[in-house]
Order: structure tokens, then C-alpha cells, then sequence
């Protein structure tokens, strides 16, 4: 039988979620992005080349998986249209790619918004990516957003730009000490970017259920990570949308039953971008070394990962939030050199020892790790395609991960490459 798949990180984000979606793609009809925006940086490396993908869904490199961008995403054209331009030496995206016409629209002025707010946050400041993924999603649940399909009509679209600027332009101004912005020259940019792109719009739920109907398998590509959820993650140092598997219904406008299997996404160890709490970040030479190897450098916008051990209260959070059925654990080779390897197994908290994350951020930045050591393999496991080539004691590290969490992994990862990875369970046609 053909799964609908939802793909999703269990930490926060960047756990390889684009090299998985990558590898299974072929074999789904189409990928959908449900939420998130181009905050998103997806890796995907074949045969040595590398690309990144901030909006584009992670298929788009295979010539018979549909790509879609569902209603949850804000889209920015802009980025669209840049990453339709980088792509188009080898990929025809407007031959492959539909985009919800119930997409929010990012301005420009979400943009100015989001890093006036976080200059103005000072030494609080989230670290957001300063895409206007916020501001956006904000005048999305404000109902005064600006839709894809505002843009069918020109008149329509110049009454709510004008609106919406102007009213962005108040608080820019007024409460932000920031410059405003031409409403008129913010439209005019819309409206020439819209009919570049417009053959791509259409009704991707419908879409999408007729392809289900077909029996063809569609896989849910998810952004960002478990803990920076906007209801579940680390508040206020979280991004702006739910990243929780269940919004893969909502962000597309299909039912939670078409969902079959939750695949969780994460790596051996943890890295983080950008400000908030971080029980397990390491501040030494392991975690420096961790950074090296790993190449934990952002997708997205080029800053440091944060780097810790793995940390099971977190992965614990993240497996009741999205029904995770199965893991894929990926960058097991970044360790390959450590002696020692640690595995956060609880947290203590005022005395008390905890299993799971807990829910409130004040609690959870006074969680201190408890740690289980594990001997270290120090020995190659990068590019290894085989489960019984695998040293046995990363295979005992791999072990306690799963005793820990009572979810089995499914797929192993030990290179960035699509082909370096242990695929051990059939997950499409299950
Ligand atoms: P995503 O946002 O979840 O898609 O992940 P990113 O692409 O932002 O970050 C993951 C990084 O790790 C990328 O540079 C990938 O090429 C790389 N990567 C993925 N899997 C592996 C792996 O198994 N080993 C190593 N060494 N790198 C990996
Ligand atoms: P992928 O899909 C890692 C982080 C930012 C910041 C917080 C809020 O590549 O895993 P935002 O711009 O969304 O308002 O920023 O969320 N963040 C990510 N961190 N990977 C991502 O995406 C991220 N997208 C946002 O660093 O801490
Ligand atoms: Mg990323």
C-alpha cells in the first residue's frame, strides 16, 4: 500500500530533513511544503553537488515528483523567484512546481518589521532569520494578510496592499524609529512578480486529494523543528508557524487521516541556531570539534550552529507531539572521532528528576542535562550503505537511542550525500 508520509525535524531544525525528503521523493508523486517559509534551508548533495532549498520542496530534483507549496507556507515572490532563477540550469520549475493560491504573501515591509522588532528586542532578541516570517503569519491570524489569490484581481490587490503597508508603515515609523516604505512601489512589484508566476498557482488541496485517490503517495516536507513549534517549542525563541506534524494537514488542506506515517528526522547529536535555551549545548573543544566536523554552519543565512549531545527529554517531547512512528538519525559519521559520546537520558529540575521537556520555557531553561556516557567508536562509518558495516559500538549507541524512546529508526544517514544512507524499512509501499 502507497503512505502519505510527513517528514519532520524532532530538534530544532536543520536535522537533514531535505537529504530524506530528497531520498524518498522518487518514489512519491508529489511534495508538499505545509508551513514555514524561506527560513527553510534544505541541503540536498548528490554525486558531489550541492543544493539548497529555502521554499522549493525537496523533490524538485526528481523528473516525476510534483512539488507544492500548500496554504500553511508565507511565501515571499521575491525568494520564489530567485530560487526558481538558481535552479533554472537544470531544473524547469514551472513544469514541476504548484503553489496554493491560500498562501499568505510576505512584503517587504514583514521584512523591516521583523528586524526592526528584533533590534529593538536588544539582547533578547530571537535570532530570527529576518525573513518576515513572523510579521506575516501575524497578519495572517490577524485576517488582514495579503493572499495569493488577492493578486487575480488588480484593483482588489491595490486597496489591501495599501492598507496593509500603511498600516505596517505606522508602526514602522512611529513605534519602531524605522523608515517607512512606498506602498505603491510595493504593489506595483507584486502585481509584475505575480504574472511571472501565475500559471504555477492553483487549488493544491484538490490537487493533492485527487492524486491520493490515484493511490499515488505524497510526501509532507516538513521546515524548521519540533522545538521551535509556536505552541510547543521553546516560547518565545520558536518561529512563527506550528512545525508539529499534525499542521501537515492543515497547511495543505488535507484530512489527518490521509497522514500514514510520521517520519521524525534527527541527529546523532544537537545543534541549534539563534537564541533560547539549550540544555545539552556543549562550550568546549567536543562541542567545537562537533561544529568542525559537522560543518554546522546555517542553510539559510550563513550564522553558527550551537552544538550539544543528543537529548532524549526533547526527542521525547517531540515524538508525543507529532505521533512520530519512526526515526531517521542522520550525521552518525560527525562523531566518528570522539572517545566519548553522551546521551542526555533526563533532565533535573529543582531537585527533581524529568523524562520529558517540559512544556513551560521558564522550566525548561533550568533543566540541567543527567548524562549516560558511551564509549566512542573511532572508526569510519562516513558514506557506510550497510547496517552490518557499521561498528558495533555505534550500533550500541544507535540501540540505546531507540531503548530510550520506544521508536524504532528507520533510516541511518552517513554522509550528505543521497546515496550514503542505511534505508532499513520500506516506508512507502509498507
Ligand atoms: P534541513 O534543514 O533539515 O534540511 O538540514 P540542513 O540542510 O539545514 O542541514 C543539514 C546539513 O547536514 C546539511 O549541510 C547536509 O548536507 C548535512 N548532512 C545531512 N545528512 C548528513 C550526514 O549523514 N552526515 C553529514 N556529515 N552531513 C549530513
Ligand atoms: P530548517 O527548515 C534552524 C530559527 C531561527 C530563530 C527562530 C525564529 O532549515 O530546519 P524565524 O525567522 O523563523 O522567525 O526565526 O527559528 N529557524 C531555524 N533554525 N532551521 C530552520 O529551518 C529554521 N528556521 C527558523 O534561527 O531561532
Ligand atoms: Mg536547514
Amino acid at each position: 500500500m502507497a503512505n502519505n508520509i510527513v517528514v519532520i525535524g524532532t530538534q530544532w531544525g536543520d536535522e537533514g530533513k531535505g537529504k530524506v525528503v530528497d531520498l524518498l521523493a522518487p518514489r512519491c508523486a508529489a511534495v508538499v511544503r505545509f508551513q514555514g517559509g524561506h527560513n527553510a534551508g534544505h541541503t540536498l548533495v548528490l554525486n558531489g553537488k550541492k543544493t539548497i532549498l529555502h521554499l522549493i520542496p525537496s523533490g524538485i530534483l526528481h523528473k516525476e515528483t510534483k512539488c507544492y507549496i500548500g496554504n500553511g507556507v508565507v511565501l515571499s515572490l521575491e525568494a520564489l523567484e530567485k530560487e526558481i532563477a538558481e535552479l533554472s540550469d537544470s531544473v524547469d520549475v514551472f513544469s514541476k512546481l504548484r503553489i496554493s493560491n491560500a498562501c499568505t504573501l510576505i512584503l517587504p515591509t514583514h521584512i523591516a518589521l521583523d528586524q526592526a522588532r528584533e533590534i529593538q528586542r536588544g539582547s533578547e532578541a530571537i535570532g530570527t532569520t529576518g525573513r518576515g516570517i513572523g510579521p506575516a503569519y501575524e497578519d495572517k491570524v490577524a485576517r488582514r494578510a495579503v493572499k495569493l489569490s488577492d493578486c487575480r484581481d488588480e484593483e482588489n490587490l491595490k486597496e489591501k496592499i495599501m492598507a496593509l503597508v500603511g498600516y505596517h508603515n505606522f508602526l514602522l515609523e512611529h513605534y519602531y524609529n524605522a523608515k517607512a516604505m512606498d506602498a505603491l512601489e510595493i504593489f506595483e512589484e507584486v502585481v509584475q512578480r505575480y504574472r511571472r508566476i501565475q500559471q504555477m498557482v492553483c487549488d493544491v488541496s484538490v490537487e493533492l486529494s485527487n492524486s491520493k485517490k490515484e493511490g499515488h503517495s505524497i510526501l509532507f516536507e516538513g521546515a524548521q523543528g519540533a522545538m521551535l513549534d509556536i505552541d510547543h517549542g521553546t516560547y518565545p525563541f520558536v518561529t512563527s508557524s506550528n512545525t508539529a506534524a499534525g499542521n501537515a494537514a492543515s497547511g495543505t488542506g488535507l484530512g489527518p487521516r490521509d497522514i500514514d506515517h510520521v517520519l521524525g528526522i534527527s541527529k546523532a547529536y544537537t545543534t541549534r541556531v539563534g537564541g533560547g535555551p539549550f540544555p545539552t549545548e556543549l562550550f568546549d573543544d567536543v562541542g567545537e570539534k562537533i561544529a568542525t566536523i559537522g560543518n554546522e554552519i546555517g542553510a539559510s543565512t550563513g550564522r553558527a550552529r550551537r552544538c550539544g549531545w543528543f537529548d532524549v527529554p526533547v526527542m521525547r517531547r517531540a515524538i508525543i507531539n507529532s505521533s512520530v512512528d519512526s526515526l531517521c538519525i542522520t550525521k552518525l559519521d560527525v562523531l566518528d572521532s570522539l572517545p566519548e559520546i553522551k546521551i542526555c537520558v533526563a533532565y533535573e529540575l529543582d531537585g527533581k528528576r524529568i523524562e520529558i521537556a517540559p512544556n513551560n520555557p521558564d522550566d525548561f531553561s533550568r533543566c540541567k542535562p543527567i548524562y549516560e556516557s558511551y564509549q566512542g567508536w573511532q572508526s569510519t562509518t562516513e558514506s557506510v550503505r550497510e547496517y552490518d558495516k557499521l561498528p558495533q559500538k555505534a550500533l550500541d549507541y544507535l540501540s540505546a537511542i531507540e531503548k530510550l524512546l520506544s521508536v524504532k529508526i528507520d533510516i541511518i544517514s552517513t554522509s550528505p550525500d543521497r546515496n550514503d544512507t542505511i534505508v532499513l524499512k520500506d516506508l512507502i509501499n509498507e
